[in-house]
C-alpha cells in the first residue's frame, strides 16, 4: 500500500471545528501511522517548500507555514497520494469552490497560500516530505506493501 503526508496548515489548527472534520474525513478514509502537531520553523519550511524557491508567493508561503502550529500525518491506503489528493480539491481556492465545493480547500480554504492542507504530489515528495516532518520514522517496504 502506498503512504503519503498530509499537513493541515494553521489556519485549520486554529478552527477547532474544521480540525475535527477533516481529522474525521482522514479516519474515515486512511490508516494513520503517525500524526503530530508540528511546529515548522522558518528553516524546515523553506526546506520543505524548496522547490517553490524563487516564485511569487515562497516567502508569503514559508512565512505563513511558521505563523501557528500545523498538524501533519503520515496517511496510507490503496493510491494513498491522489485519493488524499482528490480529497483536498484544487490547489487555487476559487477554482475549487467552484468545481469541487465539497472538497477541504473549498470549505476551509481561505486563499492560494492559505488553502488548508497539503499533500504530497508523488511518490518521491513523500519519503522527502515525511523525512523532513517525521525524521524519525523509518519508511520500510511492508509499510509501503501491506
Ligand atoms: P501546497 O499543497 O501546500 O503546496 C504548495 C503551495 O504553494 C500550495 O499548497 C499553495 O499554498 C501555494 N501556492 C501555489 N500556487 C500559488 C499561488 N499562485 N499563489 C499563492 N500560493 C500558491
Amino acid at each position: 500500500m502506498e503512504i503519503t503526508l498530509a499537513v493541515l496548515k494553521p489556519h485549520v489548527c486554529r478552527n477547532t471545528y474544521a480540525l475535527q472534520q477533516i481529522k474525521a474525513l482522514i479516519s474515515s478514509n486512511f490508516n494513520i501511522l503517525e500524526a503530530k502537531e508540528v511546529r515548522i520553523t522558518k528553516e524546515l519550511s523553506e526546506r520543505f517548500y524548496a522547490e517553490h524557491k524563487g516564485k511569487f508567493f515562497y516567502n508569503r508561503l514559508t512565512t505563513f507555514m511558521h505563523s501557528g502550529p500545523c498538524y501533519a500525518l503520515i496517511l496510507q491506503s490503496e493510491a494513498c497520494i491522489q485519493k488524499w489528493r482528490h480529497l483536498m480539491g484544487p490547489t487555487k481556492v476559487f477554482r475549487a469552490v467552484y468545481s469541487e465545493p465539497d472538497c477541504i480547500r473549498a470549505l476551509y480554504g481561505l486563499s492560494d497560500t492559505r488553502n488548508a492542507c497539503h499533500g504530497s504530489d508523488s511518490e518521491a515528495s513523500a519519503l522527502r516530505e515525511i523525512a523532513i516532518l517525521f525524521p524519525e520514522f523509518k519508511i520500510n517496504k511492508t509499510c509501503e506493501q501491506t
